[in-house]
Parts: structure tokens; sequence; C-alpha cells
């Protein structure tokens, strides 16, 4: 026996597990051979003890709050580089070269128009309807669309899949809401930068000259970065549990975004802001607060609190400072919901509930703010992770295709429903 495996007793039977150890990060226990060993399953509910899969490509150190991307700090991404070199990495590995970055940004923006068909296809939607709705309709009808790159088992395939989702996306999520309000779509312009162009495909009208903000253009871009991968997260999970049957990418992609729309993961950013405008005034916070505490309550204090982070959400501290940078361009310096925001965030951080639970606030805290400035709408909130995620969606859907070890994921159950029966006809029931 060595230190490198656990021991576990279970009635008369005695199992040694193998332990796993990464670069860093918690070992893991390999179960693998327990059912077969012991007869019996492990029972994790919501997988808080669980490492679903193998990964090279994110890391995060949720109590130092801490989150890596092959590596590489989040805050040093953000700071010095753009979203599309994050892509690269994400999807390569490493940071490209200067040769690699040109050529990659050329690949992603020549594939940025989306099959002209495909505008048709929007018009069966009520103008009513919830943009993320669009996205999980559109995005899956991608593979109705792209038959040449739906091969799972060709590598060529698989690139090409990937950079049209990364290209397409910004024109699907523009065109989901230009449909919303009713306006004409506006084309990719491929001069402009990844961000700059998805502005300009939300902002422009036809009738007027339209200008990016540089500004806004640069807070878009690291909105995106912040947002682009986050290792094993119920999204990223439900792309990889989709893949692992086979389904093209665009299918599974359409899965994630499928996840990522509930307010306990992606819709929190929509749910955040409706809490800070439903809040209103500073003075109303302690009322909120109290709402929050109190378990027959089910009211939540959104944007804060986080599975993984019992500390600082790293990505929470760089948006705070694109939050100022934005409302400083745009003049709202003196916007109530950022004084509620940074009121509320005071509080919380010392009230005894929220340090004892190691609540801190999360990126979705201050991301709403910053994107209501810009002109986007609450309901468009998510759709802009759903386009910041696809990046992170994909390296990881790719990284599993090529993992030799790779199976259909099939989780097990405890199962507490009637044992077996006989059917009664239903004149004796
Ligand atoms: N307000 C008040 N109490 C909270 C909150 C909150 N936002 N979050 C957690 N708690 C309490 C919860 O009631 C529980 O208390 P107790 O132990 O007394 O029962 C304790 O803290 C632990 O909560 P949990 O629900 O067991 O924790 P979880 O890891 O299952 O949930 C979470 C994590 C993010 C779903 C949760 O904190 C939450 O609902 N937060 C608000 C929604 C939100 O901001 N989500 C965005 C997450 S970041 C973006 C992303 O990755 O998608």
């Amino acid at each position: 026996m060595t230190e490198t495996s656990a021991h576990l007793g279970l009635g008369d039977s005695k199992v040694d597990l193998p332990v796993r150890k990464g670069t860093i990060g918690p070992d893991v226990i390999d179960i693998g051979s327990l059912y077969k060993q012991t007869g019996a399953f492990t029972y994790d509910p919501g997988f808080t003890s669980t490492a679903s899969c193998e990964s090279k490509i994110t890391f995060i150190d949720g109590d130092e709050g801490v989150l890596l991307h092959r590596g590489y700090p989040i805050e040093q991404l953000a700071e010095h580089g753009d979203f599309l070199e994050t892509c690269y990495l994400l999807l390569y590995g490493e940071l490209p070269t200067a040769a690699q970055k040109k050529d990659f940004d050329y690949r992603v923006t020549h594939h940025t128009m989306v099959h002209e068909q495909m505008s048709r296809f929007f018009t069966g939607f009520r103008r009513d309807a919830h943009p993320m709705a669009v996205m999980v309709g559109t995005v899956g009808a991608l593979s109705a669309f792209y038959h040449d790159s739906t091969d799972i088992t060709d590598p060529h395939q698989r690139m090409v899949a990937s950079l049209r989702m990364i290209a397409k996306m910004p024109t699907i999520a523009a065109m989901a809401y230009k449909y919303h309000i009713g306006q004409p779509f506006v084309y990719p312009k491929n001069d402009l930068d990844y961000s700059a162009n998805f502005l300009r495909m939300c902002f422009a009208v036809p009738c007027e000259e339209y200008q990016v903000n540089p500004v806004l253009a640069r807070a878009m871009d690291r909105i995106f970065i912040l947002h682009a991968d986050h290792e094993q997260n119920a999204s990223t999970s439900t792309v990889r549990l989709a893949g692992s049957s086979g389904a093209n990418p665009f299918a599974c992609i359409a899965a994630g975004i499928a996840c990522l729309w509930g307010p306990a993961h992606g819709g929190a950013n929509e749910a955040a802001l409706n809490m800070l405008m439903e809040i209103g005034t500073p003075d109303r916070i302690p009322e909120y607060i109290a709402r929050a505490k109190d378990k027959n309550d089910p009211f939540r204090l959104m944007g804060f609190g986080h599975r993984v982070y019992k500390n600082y959400d790293p990505r929470a501290k760089i948006m705070q400072k694109t939050t100022h940078e934005v409302l400083g361009e745009l003049g709202h310096k003196d916007d109530p919901l950022l004084q509620v925001a940074m009121e509320l965030e005071k509080i919380a951080l010392t009230d005894d509930y929220f340090v004892e639970k190691k609540l801190y606030p999360n990126i979705d805290f201050y991301s709403g703010i910053t994107l209501k400035a810009m002109g986007f709408p609450t309901t468009m909130f998510t759709v802009l992770f759903a386009l910041a995620r696809t990046v992170g969606w994909i390296a990881q859907w790719a990284e599993m295709i090529e993992d030799p070890q790779q199976r259909i994921g099939r989780p097990r159950q405890l199962y507490t429903g009637e044992p077996k029966r006989d059917y009664l006809p239903i004149s004796k029931r």
C-alpha cells in the first residue's frame, strides 16, 4: 500500500483505490473500479466532491480566488491581451506568436457571416421571444447549415466547427437582439476587431454612420475574456455530456446555452440587475439583507455566492474596474444603481451571515450595471455570456473528444422508488 491510494472498508470488503495527483489542486480518488469491487455506487448530488474528467484547460482555486487559463492568471489575460488571444490559448494550449495571432484573427474574422437562409429562420420566432430562446434554437440549427463540419471524427472538421462557432456567435447574438427590437440585421464588418464588430452589429442602423467607442469596445472585449471559460461548471458539463454521445458540436453548444440560461448560472447577471433595480435606493438595502438571511424566504442576493469561490471572485474585481471605466466614459458615475451596488457590497462584505458563509460578490454582480450602461437590455445579458463562453465550451468539448479515455457519460442513481410489483387491471385499483 502506498500513500497514493485511499482505503475504503465496506462491510467485509476492503478496497484500495488509486489516488491521482494534478499539477495543482486537490488529489482525486479514482473510484472507477469501485462498483466492480464492491457492488456500491458513490452518491454526490450536485457533484460537490466529484471530478468528472481530467482537463488541462482551466484551473480554479476557490479558496484563494485564483482563476488560470492554461496556467495564465485571468488578471494578466484581461489586462494585456484581447479576447481572440484568449480563444487561441484555450483552444491550442499556448499563447500565439504574432504570426499565429494574425492568422487566427483572419480565420475567425472570415467566418463571421451566417448562411443567408439563417436570417429567414429568425422570422419564425415571435418578436417578444427571449433572445436566449432564439439562441438555443438558432445555434442548434447551425448543424442544419454546416454539414461539412459535423463529422466529429475528423480533426479538421472539428477545428472548422470551432472557428465557425466563435466567429458566428456575435453575428447570431446581434441578430437575436435586432430581431427582438424590430431593427434590420447589420452584417459583420471584417475590418473591425471582434468586439468592435459585435457592438456595431448590435447598435448601428442603416440610416446613420456608426462610430465604435474604443473604451466600450475594450470593455466588451474584457467582459468576453472574463467569461471565456470556467472549468467544469453546469453548462460546460452539459456540453461534455451531450458531446459524449457523439452529438455534433453545434447541437452540444445549443445544449450548453440552454443550461446557461438558468438564474443560478448565466441568468444571474440579469437577475442581479433586476434585484438592484427593485432595491432602488441604498436605504432599502437592510430589508433585502434581512430577506436573504431569512430561511423561510426563498430570496437570495443575486450576484453573491459561488459554488467554487469561497473568496472574492477574481473576475468580479476586474469587472468592478471595468464598470467604473464604462460609467465614467458615458458620464453615468452617479447612476443610482451603482450607488446601491457599492453600498450593498460594502454591507454584505461585513455582515456576519455573508462573512461566515463566505458569500462574496461574483462576476454577475457588476456585469449587469456595465452592460445596461452600454445600451444592452437585461434580456441580452445571458446572451453575451453565452457568446463569450462558446470558446470554453468548444475547447472543453474538443479536449473530451481527443481524450482516449472518453466514454459516454452515464451516471448511476440511488433508487428509492417502489420495488417490483405486479400490474393491477384498472377495475381493481
Ligand atoms: N444569498 C443569500 N444566501 C445565500 C446565497 C445568496 N446569494 N448564496 C448562498 N447562500 C446561502 C445558502 O442559503 C446556504 O445557506 P445554509 O448553509 O444556511 O443552507 C449557503 O449559503 C450555501 O449555499 P448553497 O446554495 O448550498 O451553495 P451552492 O454552492 O449550491 O450555490 C450559488 C451556489 C451560486 C447557486 C448560490 O450562491 C446562489 O444562488 N447565488 C445567487 C445566484 C448567483 O449569483 N449565481 C451566479 C454564479 S456566478 C456565474 C456563473 O458561474 O454562472
